[in-house]
């Protein structure tokens, strides 16, 4: 049986954005599948790797667990493609390409969400607590985690 339809309007990186979708999509398939924004990608679909990240409401999500009826209107949801437009974003992108924190690149949105995440917020923990629900087949998380202090570093030093 196909599921209802619902509407929601969310901040999507900044721009309100309505979307309609069936009411047991999840957040990741609306966000690829109806608004074209492919960067949070699907690799396990079980909340495992993190690279479908997202920010919801200034909290770290995994996409794929996410139902996206349970988000009201009025909720705001960062991307990978925000990300990479915002300062920090910037910033992150160009130490991670100094450190060698890029190699497939299938990781890297997700990497990019929880590190820009981690920067903004600034939890009580290291970048490699904070990256910890994002898996890396390629790198390693030695260049990752030090391109991510050292945009750490230079966010500190611009003030
Ligand atoms: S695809 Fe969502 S955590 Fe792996
Ligand atoms: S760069 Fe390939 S999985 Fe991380």
């Amino acid at each position: 049986m196909l599921s209802p339809m619902v509407e929601r309007s969310w901040h999507v990186n900044g721009t309100l954005a309505t979307v309609a979708f069936a009411a047991d999509a999840r957040l990741l398939d609306v966000l690829r599948d109806t608004l074209a924004m492919t960067g949070a990608k699907e690799g396990c679909g079980e909340g495992e790797c993190g690279a479908c990240s997202v920010v919801v409401d200034g909290e770290l999500r995994v996409s794929c667990l996410q139902l996206a009826a349970a988000l009201p209107d009025g909720t705001t949801i960062t991307t990978a493609e925000g990300v990479v437009h915002s300062t920090t974003g910037e910033r992150l992108r160009r130490m991670m390409l100094d450190r060698g924190g890029v190699q497939c690149g299938f990781c890297t949105p997700g990497m990019m969400v929880a590190a820009w995440w981690y920067l903004e917020t600034k939890p009580p923990i290291d970048a490699r607590t904070a990256l910890a629900g994002n898996l890396c087949r390629c790198t390693g998380y030695q260049s990752i985690c030090e391109a991510v202090e050292a945009a750490a570093n230079a966010e500190e030093r611009m003030g």
